[in-house]
């Protein structure tokens, strides 16, 4: 699916190599922010290295081991998320996603990830179990799959190094069946 509908203003569409200028410099002026909770700034300097993890994930993309998608705002790239990778076996995968600074606060990356899991987790790849990590500083990432209904499963200790010291990880999961029955409940009407 290459483009995934949100709302009136915004869209996910797979990332393909004619966005890397844009996302090139979303993430350019945005390096501090980003910086202290996302451990490749330093790799990415130039628009090639952009160019080069698009690449990287259109090749993902061609071996069933999930999709990144660009999230569109009035237009303008705002972000992206993505999956890790698909672990077909088991029929699991768990999911990153930043956000530029400036498009913040407006309910973008929640919407988003429920999108995402709509059409590609539980939707097209029918798949049982998604989880979200993120370090337990990370109040406002934390917050999206608290607001969307996953259970918080643990903490992994000094889980990520990033840049000059080690952070823990709250690990934060969704199954296909919960998912389903919040979905079908917000439908009826009785969900909050
Ligand atoms: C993590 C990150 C994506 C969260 O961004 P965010 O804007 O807080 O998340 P959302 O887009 O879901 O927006 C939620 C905010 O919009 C508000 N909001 C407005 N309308 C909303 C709506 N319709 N639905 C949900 N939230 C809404 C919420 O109240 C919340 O604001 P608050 O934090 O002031 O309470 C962003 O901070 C980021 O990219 N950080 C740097 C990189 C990073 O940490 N990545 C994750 C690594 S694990």
């Amino acid at each position: 699916m290459k483009i995934i509908p949100m709302t009136a203003e915004a869209c996910l569409k797979r990332l393909e190599p004619a966005d890397a200028e844009e996302m090139f410099w979303l993430t350019d002026v945005n390096r501090p922010y980003l910086r202290q909770w996302l451990p490749w700034l330093d790799m990415v300097r130039e628009v090639k290295d952009t160019a080069r993890f698009i690449a990287l994930t259109i090749d993902q993309h061609h071996r069933r081991q999930g999709t990144h998608y660009g999230i569109w705002y009035n237009g303008r790239l705002a972000g992206t998320l993505g999956v890790h990778s698909i672990d077909w076996a088991n029929r699991k995968t768990s999911i990153g996603y930043w956000l530029g600074a400036q498009f913040q606060g407006k309910g973008l990356m929640t919407q988003a990830v429920a999108a995402y899991l709509d059409h590609l987790v539980f939707g097209e790849w029918d798949l049982e179990r998604v989880a979200i990590q993120a370090a337990t500083g990370n109040h406002k990432s934390r917050a999206i799959p608290e607001r969307l209904g996953f259970r918080l499963e643990g903490v992994l200790r000094s889980n990520e190094f990033l840049y000059d010291h080690y952070v823990d990880h709250a690990v934060y999961g969704m199954l296909a069946a919960e998912w389903r029955s919040r979905t079908s409940a917000d439908e009826s009407g009785s969900g909050t």
